[in-house]
């Protein structure tokens, strides 16, 4: 990829991970054969400034029958996706009938507070594993790629919608003109289109390079989605800092006109300005400290290893990915990775082929060092992990830089 998928501009590729597997390509131990791999580099683009990847993995291969991610395996992220339909029953869905559809609504965490609501609600839900999940609990989901087709689809079936949201999925969908298109062809007049991602300024500042993987095509900015919307006939007028997931941005778009732009917005735009935030010396020097981060992450394992410490992971993360790959992090240093997820347990991480293993083996017995590679998740983890600190255990965190704990 040389142009840029959303306006055609020129892209500089500013970081380069080498080669990674699929980050959610969870292997059987008794695996033998090639992985798919693909080049992990990041470009940002000379026109609209959206950062996003070089190369891309076809869809199929990571969202199918097969996508083990859980959305609600985080009481956190129960909470924050519960008090978001909250809030759009109070605001947008407060009219008799009104329709409301998820991209991406994974096994039901934000949509089951909706239907329990008696809210006319569709998910939109490639990965069939998750998606099934969703619908035993009373949800209805349809097992399709959004894109414009789809849209149409739901469209005459089911006329317009008020709300179309979609969490930690927008930057999962490379083909943002059909999307747009979509989002033009099903949402109501006065309806918005709601989407949060990892927002790059947290990116860029915490050093959190492991957001960058497979599934992740775009790292947003407000200017980039400003651009973005205008491009496709939407304006920005709405945009929220979020904690969760290491930091996002919830931006709310409406057909152009049809809102007047919250105050945050110029605020946000006007702060991205000063950082300079999508300039290209400023992604550069992102990329040095990425590479400082992987240095001293590398040293410090490699001093506990000599020291004769036992490390494990915790939170096999498709995150994970990226760090393990990318730091030569494999079970000789890290010897599992405990994880809650059912469909990743017994199996090999990809690419490095670190064990993972149910949270009992976590305390069977403690380790020394635990690597939390869900990091995101800390204050929940460590909070409930009291007894690992007890038994004299000490976390390992790269984010926002390495430091034990
Ligand atoms: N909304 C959930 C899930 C995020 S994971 C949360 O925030 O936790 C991203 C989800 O997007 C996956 O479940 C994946 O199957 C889905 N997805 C990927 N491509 C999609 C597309 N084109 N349309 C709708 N969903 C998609
Ligand atoms: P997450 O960081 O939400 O996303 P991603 O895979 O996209 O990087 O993944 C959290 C992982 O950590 C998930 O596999 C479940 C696991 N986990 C635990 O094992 N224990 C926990 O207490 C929590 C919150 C998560
Ligand atoms: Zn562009």
């Amino acid at each position: 990829m040389t142009s840029c998928r959303i306006c055609g501009g020129r892209l500089h590729e500013f970081g380069d991970f080498g080669t990674q597997p699929l980050s959610s390509g969870f292997l059987e131990p008794d695996y033998i054969g090639d992985e798919y791999l693909f080049r992990l580099a990041l470009g940002v683009c000379d026109s609209c400034t959206m950062v996003q990847l070089m190369e891309e993995v076809p869809r199929h291969l990571m969202f199918n029958g097969h996508y083990p991610y859980l959305s609600s395996g985080s009481s956190v992220m129960r909470k924050h996706f519960e008090r978001t339909a909250q809030d759009f029953l109070r605001t947008e869905l407060t009219a008799p009938g009104a329709f409301a559809v998820e991209l991406g609504c994974n096994d039901g965490i934000m949509l089951r507070a909706l239907a329990d609501a008696g809210v006319r609600h569709l998910g939109v839900e490639p990965s069939e594993s998750v998606a099934d999940i969703a619908r035993r609990l009373g949800i209805r989901v349809t097992t399709e790629f959004f894109q414009a087709s789809t849209a149409r689809e739901i469209r005459e079936a089911e006329g317009p919608a008020k709300l179309i949201y979609a969490a930690n999925t927008l930057c999962h969908i490379p083909y943002m003109e059909s999307i747009f298109q979509g989002i033009d062809a099903l949402l109501a007049p006065d309806g918005v289109f709601v989407f949060e991602d990892p927002y790059l300024a947290d990116i860029v500042e915490k050093t959190s390079y492991d957001q960058i993987y497979d599934e992740h095509y775009y790292f947003f900015s407000v200017t980039s989605v400003a651009a973005m919307a205008e491009r496709f006939g939407f304006e920005l007028v709405g945009v929220e800092r979020l904690p969760v997931h290491g930091g996002e941005v919830r931006y709310t778009l409406a057909r152009r006109g049809r809102r007047t732009p919250a105050p945050a917005v110029a605020q946000l735009l006007a702060e991205e300005k000063t950082r300079r935030l999508a300039e290209f010396d400023t992604l550069q020097g992102f990329f040095r400290n990425v590479e400082r981060s992987r240095d001293e992450l590398v040293s410090l394992l490699r001093k506990l290893k000599a020291e004769g410490c036992t490390v494990v992971g915790y939170g096999a993360t498709a995150k994970s990915a990226t760090v393990t790959n990318y730091c030569g992090i494999g079970p000789e240093t890290v010897s599992f990775i405990s994880d809650t997820t059912p469909n990743k347990q017994g199996r090999l991480t990809p690419g490095a082929h670190i064990p993972v293993r149910p949270r009992a083996a976590f305390e069977d017995p403690y380790p020394d060092y635990a690597l939390l590679f869900a990091w995101n998740h800390a204050e929940e983890i460590i909070a409930k992990e009291t007894r690992f600190r007890e038994s004299g255990g000490k976390w390992i965190l790269y984010v926002p830089h390495v430091r034990v704990v």
